[in-house]
């Protein structure tokens, strides 16, 4: 049985610091303005899977890569079960910062292999859009940790968010459409709602 799916799900990915989810907020916003019933979600997710992965941002070492892929899994069926399947039906419109990109680029990164991350994510919808900010890592650091003034947690060093980008870079998904993540907020901004125009006429 095939699920009726009407709604669109826009997924945002990326390295760390390339502004994706400022980009969520503002297209929720133009969109919500619009008089579009939008759902904004994110991977880690508040569930309870989704706290386990929290705490591991300071001490990633303290699992084992399988237990930590099997962390990103669990809750990655929890949102898709209950936020992305039935906001799907109901057509919604989802953002989404995060998804199986990401596993497939960090856990690989990691050392996980690509394509079983890939099969072991079959139960997950594929995204309508996938847009993949790409800037370079050293911007992304410098507003993580100039901007934010955060500290890099251990998902965020850098030469190993070096092979995620290369990672997400090789991908060739037909649904990704790449954005330049190092214009300003505003022309990024443009470039996004350029990309999902197409979409959104298919809609009405
Ligand atoms: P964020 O909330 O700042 O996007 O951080 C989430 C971190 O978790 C980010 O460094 C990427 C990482 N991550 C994975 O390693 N695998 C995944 O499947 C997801 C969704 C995120």
């Amino acid at each position: 049985m095939t699920r009726e799916r009407t709604g669109l799900l826009i997924v945002f990915e990326g390295t760390d610091g390339t502004g994706k989810s400022t980009q969520l907020q503002l297209l929720a916003r133009t969109l919500t303005e619009k008089g579009c019933t939008v759902i904004s979600s994110r991977e880690p997710t508040e569930g309870q899977y989704g706290q386990q992965i929290r705490a591991l941002y300071s001490n990633r070492d303290s699992v084992s890569r399988e237990e930590e892929l099997a962390l990103f899994l669990a809750d990655r069926k929890e949102h898709v079960d209950t936020v992305l399947n039935p906001g799907l039906t109901a057509g919604r419109i989802i953002l989404c910062d995060r998804y199986f990109l990401s596993t497939i680029a960090y856990q690989g990164a990691a050392g996980m292999d690509t394509a079983q991350i890939l099969e072991k994510n079959a139960f997950a919808p594929d995204p309508d859009i996938c847009l993949l900010f790409q800037a370079s890592i050293q911007t992304g650091v410098d507003r993580i940790t100039g901007g934010r003034g955060e500290e890099l947690n251990d998902f965020e060093k850098a030469d190993y968010l070096q092979k995620v980008a290369s990672i997400f870079n090789e991908m060739d998904f037909p649904y990704i459409h790449r954005i330049n993540a190092a214009q300003s907020i505003e022309d990024v901004s443009r470039d996004v709602l350029t990309a999902i125009e197409p979409l959104l006429e298919k809609l009405t």
